[in-house]
Parts: C-alpha cells; sequence; structure tokens
C-alpha cells in the first residue's frame, strides 16, 4: 500500500518535478561516487525490450517490488535514516552509486552500454540477474544468464545493519523466489 501511496504521490507531483534520472538523457548519466565504469559483455536495453518476447515475465516483474527500488531512493527514509547509516557522500541517495549499486541495473556501465531506451528509474528490472541483453535481443540463440540460487544474498540479499529500519525479514530464497518466479510453461514438442 505504502508503495502504491508513494507512486500517486510521484505521478500527481506538478509538471517540471522530474526524478533525478529523468532529466538526464543516459548518455549524459553521471553518478556520483561511481569511482570506476565497468564495460560490460553487451549493451542494456531496458526491460520494454523484452517483452515482445517474454510478456508473462515482464508482466510479473512490473507487478513486484524489483520494479520500485529506484523510486524507494527519493523517499524520506532513504534520505535522512538509510543514508546517514549507510555513510554514502553523495548528495542524494539517488544520486549514489552506493546506493543504485543494488537498488539500479547497470549504472556502473559507460554510457555508450546504455541504450536510449534504458531507465535507471526502472529499479531492478530483467538485466540486473541476466546481464545485459542487446545482442540476446538480435538473436535469442545467444543465451543469457540463468542466475543461480546464491545470487540474490551474494548481490544484494545480505543482511545491512543501515537497513534495520526497513525491518526486512531475514532472505530466504525458498520464501521469496516464488514472489518473483517467471518460469515459462514447457512448449510441447
Ligand atoms: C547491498 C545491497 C543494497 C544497498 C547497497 C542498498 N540497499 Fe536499500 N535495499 C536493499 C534490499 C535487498 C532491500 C529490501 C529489504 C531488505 O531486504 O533489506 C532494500 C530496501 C530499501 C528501502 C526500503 C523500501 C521499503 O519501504 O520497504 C529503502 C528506502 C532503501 N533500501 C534505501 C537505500 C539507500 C538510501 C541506500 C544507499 C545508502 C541503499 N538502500 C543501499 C539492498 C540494498
Ligand atoms: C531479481 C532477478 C530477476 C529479474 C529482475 C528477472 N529475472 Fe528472469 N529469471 C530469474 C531467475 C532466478 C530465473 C530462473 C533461472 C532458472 O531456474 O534456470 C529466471 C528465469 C528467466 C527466464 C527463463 C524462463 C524459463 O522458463 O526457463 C526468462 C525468459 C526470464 N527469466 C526473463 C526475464 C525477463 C524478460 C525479465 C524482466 C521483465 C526478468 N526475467 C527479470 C531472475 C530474474
Ligand atoms: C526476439 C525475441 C526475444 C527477445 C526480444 C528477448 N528474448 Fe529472451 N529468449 C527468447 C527465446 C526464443 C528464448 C529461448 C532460447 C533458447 O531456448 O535457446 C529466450 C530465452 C531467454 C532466457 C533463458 C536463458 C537463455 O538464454 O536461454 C532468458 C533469461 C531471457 N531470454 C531473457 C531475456 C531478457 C532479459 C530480454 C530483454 C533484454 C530478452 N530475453 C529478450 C527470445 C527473446
Amino acid at each position: 500500500m505504502r508503495y502504491l501511496i508513494l507512486l500517486a504521490l510521484l505521478l500527481a507531483a506538478p509538471a517540471g518535478a522530474q526524478l533525478y534520472e529523468d532529466q538526464l538523457e543516459p548518455a549524459e548519466l553521471g553518478i556520483e561516487e561511481l569511482a570506476a565504469t565497468v564495460v560490460p559483455p553487451s549493451v542494456y536495453v531496458g526491460p520494454e525490450a523484452c517483452r515482445p518476447c517474454h510478456e508473462a515475465a515482464y508482466v510479473k516483474w512490473l507487478g513486484s517490488k524489483h520494479a520500485r527500488t529506484s523510486v524507494w531512493l527519493h523517499t524520506r527514509m532513504a534520505r535522512t535514516l538509510i543514508a546517514p547509516r549507510h555513510g554514502i557522500k553523495a548528495s542524494s541517495p539517488e544520486k549514489s552509486a552506493v546506493c543504485l549499486g543494488c537498488h539500479g541495473t547497470g549504472v556502473d556501465a559507460p554510457a555508450a552500454y546504455r541504450d536510449p531506451g534504458f531507465r535507471i528509474r526502472e529499479g531492478v528490472s530483467c538485466e540486473k540477474c541476466h546481464g545485459p541483453g542487446a545482442d540476446h535481443v538480435r538473436d535469442p540463440k545467444i543465451d543469457l544468464r540463468r542466475p543461480a540460487e546464491t545470487f540474490c544474498a551474494e548481490n544484494c540479499h545480505r543482511p545491512k545493519e543501515s537497513h534495520a529500519v526497513v525491518g526486512a525479514k531475514p532472505f530466504s530464497f525458498a520464501t521469496f523466489y516464488p514472489k518473483i518466479s517467471h518460469l515459462e510453461p514447457k512448449q510441447d514438442q
């Protein structure tokens, strides 16, 4: 419910009150605190590019919290309770590569590796888990990563003292995976 209220507030914001990420073209996006860029294996294209072939996965993702994770960085909780305990130096959480490292996708990629359709505000999107998808979109025979069970806890869902205020239950793959699972029905052949 909190997320719906937050989204409603963001949508109701006066024209011109854009999110930080919206004010910049991906090519211009500079993330404060980014020490170095990492050249990824392919270009990030954003979830809309996956949708034509993976509609069910797209719909499941869009309804999940992963699609909201960058929006959370604009909240008062992020700014006043979590950021100070995390010791970030950036002027605000949504400009911090530290926060966006978990709450966003491909933030450390050089600008040339972000397609114009890619938006950081889309949060933990397909390519966070599967890797950048431009080559696969062009030729689906080029496989993307299938993340292993350990991927979630190793990368983002580890205990964080800074996040105590969130009050999240300790991460359990068995409990949480069904909330985002998007395996496709097997084709009979
Ligand atoms: C290591 C990964 C990681 C980093 C770094 C990180 N977060 Fe998070 N954040 C998470 C995860 C995972 C959750 C979901 C709750 C949980 O499991 O703790 C979360 C939840 C949140 C929420 C909760 C939203 C809600 O209402 O439930 C806020 C706000 C937030 N983070 C802000 C921040 C800010 C601000 C920073 C940077 C100072 C940051 N996070 C850095 C992984 C991270
Ligand atoms: C939070 C991580 C995460 C996100 C975000 C995510 N996926 Fe996945 N995806 C997984 C995992 C984990 C699997 C299961 C891998 C396995 O069991 O082999 C998977 C499997 C898949 C599969 C294989 C399905 C099958 O039946 O074998 C496809 C296709 C896929 N994802 C597409 C997408 C698309 C498209 C998006 C965005 C709209 C997306 N995923 C977002 C983690 C993620
Ligand atoms: C043009 C259609 C098309 C688009 C666009 C597309 N895929 Fe796929 N995808 C496929 C097909 C077909 C397969 C099955 C390939 C196979 O079985 O070898 C597949 C398989 C996958 C798998 C399972 C692992 C693998 O590679 O076999 C994942 C994960 C996946 N896609 C994710 C994505 C993501 C993420 C995007 C967006 C960046 C995306 N796909 C865009 C057609 C597409």
